[in-house]
């Protein structure tokens, strides 16, 4: 998803379509996604190659992996085995027919595709390990807050968030909204969510190079807990 997707020959996707729901699936149903790179993310496999990312056996079954906003899927596939069973969500039908119709050569015991919205859905367990790549910088900033709950409650205590920052600058609307690091860390950190480590994406798709940070989370061991509202309280 690069500037030009929004100023440059892709202005038209802006124009048609609003943002929210609605507007992402008429994206899908119409093929207008021109942040879809056609393969798994190249930070991604060299994420899985790295042998840094858990995977096996957790009492028994195995590491369980969300990916929301997957789009086509890509990701999902590449994340998936060695021990791991990844979930890509998306709120679009189409982009989980596709995403299913494209992974159906691969292993499908280690992966599922979920149609429904990131911020109402209601999986029956929490996941080890959320990996976010161009969903954060896809909502308006006043989402970031509900974002970063629902981050939140969708991890286990002590999973691990993987963001692959997108940070777009100079966009006068979105998506992508602008985005800088302190962006996450403002609505991660009350929650209780440290990054362990930040890097550069050296191996960013040509129109992303320069653009792009993969940063690890994880979150204290107990200092707080979510209020209704889904900010922090000191445990007593
Ligand atoms: C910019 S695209 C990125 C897709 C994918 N991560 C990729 O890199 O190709 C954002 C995706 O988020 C999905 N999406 C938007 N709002 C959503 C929501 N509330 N719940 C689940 N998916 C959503 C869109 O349908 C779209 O596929």
């Amino acid at each position: 998803m690069s500037s030009s997707v929004v100023h440059g020959c892709n202005k038209p996707l802006i124009d048609r379509f609003t943002v929210g729901a609605d507007g992402w699936r008429r994206c899908w149903e119409e093929g207008v996604t021109p942040w879809d790179l056609g393969q798994p993310t190249p930070a991604v496999v060299d994420l899985v190659n790295s042998g840094t990312l858990p995977g096996g056996d957790h009492d028994g079954r195995a590491t369980t992996v969300l990916v929301p906003g997957c789009g086509a899927g890509h990701d999902v596939v590449a994340l998936s085995g060695a021990g791991r069973f990844v979930v890509g969500l998306d709120i679009s039908e189409a982009a989980i027919h596709k995403a299913t119709q494209r992974a159906a050569a691969a292993d499908g015991n280690s992966f599922d595709f979920v149609a429904a919205d990131f911020f109402t859905w209601e999986p029956p367990d929490k996941f080890d390990i959320i990996f976010d790549y161009t969903f954060f910088c896809a909502f308006e900033p006043s989402m970031r807050p509900a974002w970063a709950k629902r981050i939140a409650e969708l991890l286990k205590q002590d999973g691990e968030l993987i963001t692959l920052m997108y940070l777009a600058e100079g966009q006068e609307a979105g998506p992508p909204f602008n985005t800088a690091v302190v962006d996450y860390e403002e609505v991660l950190n009350p929650l209780g969510f440290v990054m362990n480590s930040i890097q550069d994406n050296e191996v960013a798709v040509q129109s992303r190079k320069g653009m792009e940070k993969m940063a690890r989370w994880k979150r204290m061991a107990n200092p707080t807990s979510l209020n209704s509202a889904g900010e922090t309280q000191t445990s007593p």
